[in-house]
């Protein structure tokens, strides 16, 4: 990609003036919004930032392409040229509930490649990167690799309680075996966090039914840039302009994660 130093220190930079836009905002009174249901919400404050992404993306580059949580941006149908994939907020139910545990999450795909991967824990001011090739980073400093002799009975995987109740996509009682068998289990209601501590190593998977292209898309390229892996839950690669299933671990539990979803029931 072109000018990649660039548009890695533009992005950090609208990411950082985003977080602002956001805590000056969340102090004033503001419309909240509910999308499929009423667990699924949306507010002023997440389109107005997605906007603001919109604007100068669109002023500096102006033959990008934006995919936004919010649909600020265009439709989007191929990976083609640059997209910024962008997710406002993630975690909009902590937003509005317990003002922390949010992030901003940009990721920039070149030719369907992630070349840039942001994520921004906003009240704790810590940036996560993830620089194709060139390493991923907590606020400037390089992460270590993940530890790849982990495996998944010592592992804290992040998890969404919604997927251990009858669901239409897995049989819940896979999960009520998955919680057996690890060593504990942590939600956080922010997917995108979940990408970074599995960088970090503080936690050691995530595993979903369902996230859209902005909840992974930078979060798949910080913890690539670790060692790590994310594919959907049959092992397949992730598509970046539709709906997915996740697993994201090291190799050893990558592999322990796609037998056990996949054994018989
Ligand atoms: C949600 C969060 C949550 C995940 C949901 C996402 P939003 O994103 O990442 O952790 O479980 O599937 O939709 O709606 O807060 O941007
Ligand atoms: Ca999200
Ligand atoms: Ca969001």
């Amino acid at each position: 990609m072109k000018n990649r130093d660039n548009i890695l220190n533009e992005a950090k930079q609208w990411i950082i003036e985003a977080g602002e836009l956001i805590k000056n905002e969340m102090n004033k009174p503001y419309k909240i919004d509910t999308k499929r249901d009423r667990k699924d919400l949306v507010t002023e404050i997440d389109q107005k930032t997605e906007q603001f992404f919109v604007d100068q993306i669109s002023d500096k580059y102006p033959d990008h392409k934006i995919l936004g949580e919010e649909g600020m941006g265009e439709e989007v149908h191929s990976l083609d040229g640059t997209v910024w994939i962008i997710d406002p907020i993630d975690g909009t139910m902590n937003f509005v509930h317990q003002q922390r545990f949010f992030a901003i999450s940009v990721g920039i795909y070149h030719n369907g490649i992630g070349e840039i991967g942001l994520i921004y824990d906003v009240m704790n001011d810590t940036m996560y990167e993830g620089i194709r090739g060139e390493g991923a980073y907590k606020n400037g400093q390089q992460l270590e690799p993940i530890d790849p002799n982990k495996t998944l009975s010592d592992a804290l995987v992040g998890l969404n309680n919604f997927w251990a109740i009858p669901n239409r996509r897995l049989n819940e009682k896979k999960i009520h075996d998955l919680v057996r068998k690890v060593k504990g289990t942590r939600s956080y209601g922010s997917a995108a966090l979940e990408f970074a501590y599995i960088a970090e190593g503080i936690i050691d998977a995530y595993i979903t039914m369902r996230l859209q292209p902005w909840d992974i898309a930078a979060g798949k390229i910080i913890v690539d840039e670790v060692g790590g892996i994310t594919t959907r839950v049959d092992g397949s690669s992730l598509d970046m302009l539709t709906g997915n299933t996740v697993i994201c671990s090291n190799k050893a539990i990558h592999e322990s994660l796609l037998t056990f979803i996949q054994e018989k029931d």
